[in-house]
């Protein structure tokens, strides 16, 4: 009679056996799972599962920091699929400007109706001009240069136009255009036009006045009154520099390089260049500190003039060293519940301390015979400041700065261009508000300054994410802002800078929240004709009412900044081109021996 252990068991047995003793089965168990999952996708012809994840390029300016949060990201079939539905779009507006509006400035987007609220010079025509170049529209834009080879840029009788926009649309349209297609009546024309508005300049001293008629070179001054407002002082250089470059005119470079002469010869404290400024004397006239409307483009002209010639001009590269510092110190505060780090403006005095007992915040008095300043924030954050942490963002990549402050540049551009994606990620629309009034530090709003913020967390050792970086989530409730302007105006300065941060730190975080936005401009903003404004980001309506109005920008920069951040692609690669205020991209070029005698430059 055999022994029961020298038998085989029955499974029935067997499973009884071990039934106790499930212990043993695990490792098997594990393996076998292991074997399936590793192997699985290999059998059934897919890819096998990436045990490691590939490495990226570390952010720039703090590879020690990795981001917080990387979504999987849309496959490469996938961006070029999202690109091309940008480009969809742009044909559906550009068509719909075509056959409604052409040859107006724009289409109103409801009513089918030509709005002429430029010169009545084709301005979405122009301003499209290189996106269309760009996208691959060859058709539309041949059929534009053919009406640009007829274009005569005198104006009707008592009409003036807007010397800013139409130096920053319509030139830089041309410039650009000429640039990536070579077509030399682009250039003729822009030599033309160039030349016709150069008159603005002639004030006393030397800052161009707002509006010019090319018919008589009368000048007008605007609604602001005499004073010149930063922005239209400084967002003509690049446009004028490269036309001087490319005709050997010295003219152009002059009128434009004397208002650079004015900011160096100007007695500012720190790098705080005001917002209005005497046009007759060319010194400052306020004491308010922006980087929204009346001064936004101005910084970016700083840095992007010194990129332009090749770093030639290292002065100007020195005035946005300041103004960005300034920036920095003064303007950049955060919210006291949430951490939302954003850009103000404010009203900034010196006080000199004769007594003791100044409360004032003593940000760069080192003694009590220098002026101590005093900020008076409003707390008012613009849609249009978003182009900041692009701005910062291209500095700290392209600037030879010491590494505690490129690291302060790169944080401000990050935590900045995250507060931008979170006001159109707590909207209900999806689309940011133009204007937020943010929570202030009570009682004293100056607590709110991020500068000291992060010199603290820096002192006691760095530990979690730096001050307005900890990128809190959507919040419905408790936001720790008002919205202060409903609207969203098609404006580009969130994408844009988007666009700048996926080039410089490779974080694809950027590109699928460029995506969320294009999607709900999608949604919201499109309309038979073309793409409308919305009235209210945070309506919860389907249906959202919107204003009849396409800017000409929509086809410069919005589409243009999207088209850019979902094509793999670097079409305009940052080392070759600078993109001017309205998105134009003008290449980076060299300034011959001769020209840099010429005009002095060191
Ligand atoms: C533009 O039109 C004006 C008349 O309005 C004319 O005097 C001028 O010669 C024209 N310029 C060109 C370049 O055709
Ligand atoms: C306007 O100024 C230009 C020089 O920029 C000059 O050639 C032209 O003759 C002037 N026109 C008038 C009407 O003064
Ligand atoms: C700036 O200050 C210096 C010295 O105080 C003075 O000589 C110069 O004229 C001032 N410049 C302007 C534009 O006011
Ligand atoms: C502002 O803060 C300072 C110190 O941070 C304090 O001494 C001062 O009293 C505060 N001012 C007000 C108005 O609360």
């Amino acid at each position: 009679m055999a022994s029961p252990s020298s038998r085989v068991p029955t499974l029935r047995e067997a499973f009884s056996l071990l039934a106790g003793r499930p212990a043993r089965w695990l490792p098997q168990l594990c393996a076998l799972i292991f074997v399936l999952w590793y192997f699985g996708p290999a059998i059934r012809g897919l890819p096998p599962v990436d045990l490691f994840n590939a490495p990226l390029p570390p952010p720039i300016g703090h590879p020690h920091r990795p981001p917080l949060y990387r979504p999987p990201t849309a496959s490469a079939d996938e961006w070029k699929l999202r690109a091309h539905q940008v480009r969809e779009a742009f044909i559906h507006s550009y068509k719909g400007y075509k056959e409604h509006a052409f040859p107006a400035d724009e289409l109103a987007p409801m009513s089918g109706k030509k709005v002429d609220n430029f010169n009545g010079w084709q301005i979405s025509m122009y301003d499209g001009l290189d996106s269309m170049w760009i996208l691959g529209l060859t058709d539309y834009f041949d059929e534009a240069v053919k009406v640009i080879e007829q274009a005569n840029y005198t104006t009707k009788p008592k009409q003036y136009v807007p010397f800013f926009e139409t130096v920053i649309r319509q030139l830089g349209g041309l410039l650009s255009a000429y640039a990536l297609s070579g077509e030399p009546v682009l250039l003729q024309k822009a030599d033309e036009l160039g030349g016709m508005l150069l008159p603005a300049f002639d004030t006393e001293s030397g800052f161009p006045m707002y509006a010019i008629s090319t018919r008589t070179n009368a000048t007008r001054s605007s609604w602001a009154g005499s004073a010149s407002l930063f922005a239209e002082v400084l967002s003509n250089q690049l446009e004028y520099k490269y036309l001087a470059h490319l005709t050997g005119k010295s003219e152009y470079y002059e009128k434009a390089e004397r208002c650079m002469e004015l900011m160096y010869q100007a007695n500012i404290t720190d790098g705080l260049f005001p917002t209005r400024w005497n046009t007759r004397l060319g010194t400052p006239s306020n004491n308010q500190f922006s980087v929204g409307a009346f001064a936004d483009s101005a910084h970016e002209y700083l840095l992007k003039q010194w990129l332009m010639t090749s770093r030639s001009e290292t002065k100007i590269k020195d005035l946005y060293l300041r103004a960005s510092k300034s920036i920095i110190e003064h303007l950049l505060y955060v919210t006291p519940d949430r951490d939302i780090l954003y850009v103000t403006d404010a009203e900034i005095r010196e006080v000199h301390q004769t007594t003791a007992g100044i409360t004032d915040l003593p940000i760069s008095a080192t003694s009590a015979s220098l002026p101590t300043i005093s900020s008076y924030p409003s707390g008012n954050f613009e849609h249009l400041s978003c182009f900041l942490p692009g701005l910062l963002a291209l500095g700290a990549q392209t600037l030879d700065l010491p590494p505690s402050e490129k690291e302060m540049h790169s944080f401000a551009a990050e935590g900045l261009a995250y507060s931008c994606w979170l006001t159109y990620a707590d909207m209900k629309s999806g689309l940011g508000p133009d204007m937020m009034a943010m929570r202030l530090f009570q009682p004293n709003v100056t607590d709110g300054l991020w500068l000291p913020k992060v010199q603290k967390w820096k002192e006691q050792g760095r530990r979690g994410r730096p001050p307005g970086l900890r990128e809190p989530g959507p919040a419905s409730r408790k936001r720790d802002y008002t919205i202060y302007k409903r609207t969203y105006l098609l404006r580009p300065e969130a994408l844009e800078s988007f666009y700048i941060l996926w080039r410089t730190t490779g974080n694809p975080v950027w590109r699928e929240r460029g995506w969320s936005v294009f999607q709900s401009i999608q949604k919201h903003a499109k309309t038979e004709l073309g793409y409308a404004s919305i009235m209210d980001v945070d309506s919860s309506s389907d249906k959202i009412p919107v204003k009849d109005e396409m800017p000409s920008y929509f086809f410069a920069e919005t589409l243009k900044y999207l088209y850019l951040l979902f094509t793999d692609e670097e079409i305009i690669p940052l080392d070759r081109f600078v993109f001017n205020t309205e998105a134009h991209p003008l290449p980076i070029f060299e300034w011959t021996e001769e020209e840099k005698k010429l005009y002095n430059i060191s």
